[in-house]
């Protein structure tokens, strides 16, 4: 008797074993980037419950390929028809075990298609720091979809992108071609795939899994400075303040005077990371001022260079010219 159980135990070890075996040669993407995905199903009637278990084939199929982890890939799911629905966050899975447990019993919704108010959904729901993003990762949006959306969503995707997240959108069946375009991040030979049928998602996996695989090996792309303004101004002062850019160490502001009576130089001021505004002093009256606002990503590289003294004669000296 306690020799069967023994024989039990080893054979579950095996199998726990071999399938964690298993996990670890299906991670294809090899990468120590971070990224943090977050999936926007079309749970919608048109899709259907047959093809619905095609999808959570697909999305396992891609999520097998990555190294899930805390400090690796993480993927949060969300699901849409009439409104939409975080099904897990970011954080939620931290193995690929419990991510593929999950999609394997995903929920079909049912609804109409509306795409736009589910895009700006996982902007306000799931790219956000509680739910795990991580603020240095790389993000990626990934839309999933049988229809034309019966909502807006033009503006709605171009202000996922200017969050700096990258999207990628697929299409089956029905799905609108030029939406599918509009939503996903260019070059849409990359990030857009449209195919007629559920059963050519199996296709396109490995395409998308490789692009996929590009976009988190990639840089991060750095976030610029948002919503400049300049206010408060008085004959020789006056205060600019500005969005922070997610992840910059610091700013580098550049002012100078545009209508002068007298030429003035660039002037330039520089601040830290969590500032946000400055005030500008010693101006010149009644005078306008450009100025140009760059978020600074990392440490600027230090050096000095010494120029030449002057040769006898005055003339410049002949190694320093243009050859
Ligand atoms: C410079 O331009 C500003 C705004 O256009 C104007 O108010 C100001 O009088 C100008 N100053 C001079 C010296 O021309």
């Amino acid at each position: 008797m306690k020799m069967k159980m023994f024989l039990a135990a080893a054979a579950l070890l095996a199998l726990l074993l071999s399938s964690s075996h298993a996990q670890d040669t299906g991670t294809k993407c090899k990468t120590t980037a971070q990224a943090d995905l977050v999936l926007l199903v079309d749970g919608s009637w048109s899709i259907g419950r047959i093809n619905f278990k095609t999808i959570r084939n697909f999305i396992a199929r891609i999520v097998s390929v990555f190294d899930i982890s805390p400090d690796r890939v993480q993927i949060g799911l969300a699901q849409y028809s009439g409104d939409p629905k975080t099904e897990w966050q970011l954080n939620a899975h931290s193995t690929k075990a419990s991510l593929l447990d999950a999609i394997a019993t995903l929920p079909y919704k049912g609804g109409t298609t509306m795409t736009g108010m589910a895009l700006n959904f996982i902007l306000q729901n799931n790219f956000k720091t509680s739910a795990g993003m991580r603020e240095n990762s790389r993000k990626i949006g990934i839309l999933i979809t049988d229809g034309k959306s019966q909502d807006e969503i033009v503006f709605t995707s171009q202000s996922l992108r200017e969050n700096g997240i990258e999207l990628y959108a697929v299409g089956v069946n029905n799905a609108d071609e030029d939406e599918l375009r509009a939503i996903a991040s260019d070059p849409d030979d990359i990030h857009m795939y449209n195919v007629n049928d559920f059963k050519f998602l199996v296709d396109i996996v490995d395409e998308i899994t490789v692009n996929l695989c590009n976009s988190i090996k990639g840089p991060v792309p750095l976030s610029a400075v948002k919503n400049m303004n300049v206010y408060d101004e008085t004959s020789t002062t006056m205060k600019v303040r500005w969005g922070a850019a997610e992840g910059a160490t610091g700013y580098m502001m550049l002012y100078r005077a545009i209508n002068a009576t007298e030429p003035q130089l660039e002037q330039e001021v520089r601040v830290g990371g969590e500032v946000t505004d400055v005030q500008l002093v010693q101006l010149t009256p009644s005078t306008a001022y450009s100025i140009s606002l760059y978020a600074l990503h990392g440490d600027a590289l230090e050096g000095t260079g010494v120029t030449c003294a002057a040769s006898p004669s005055g003339a410049p000296n002949p190694q320093s010219g243009p050859p």
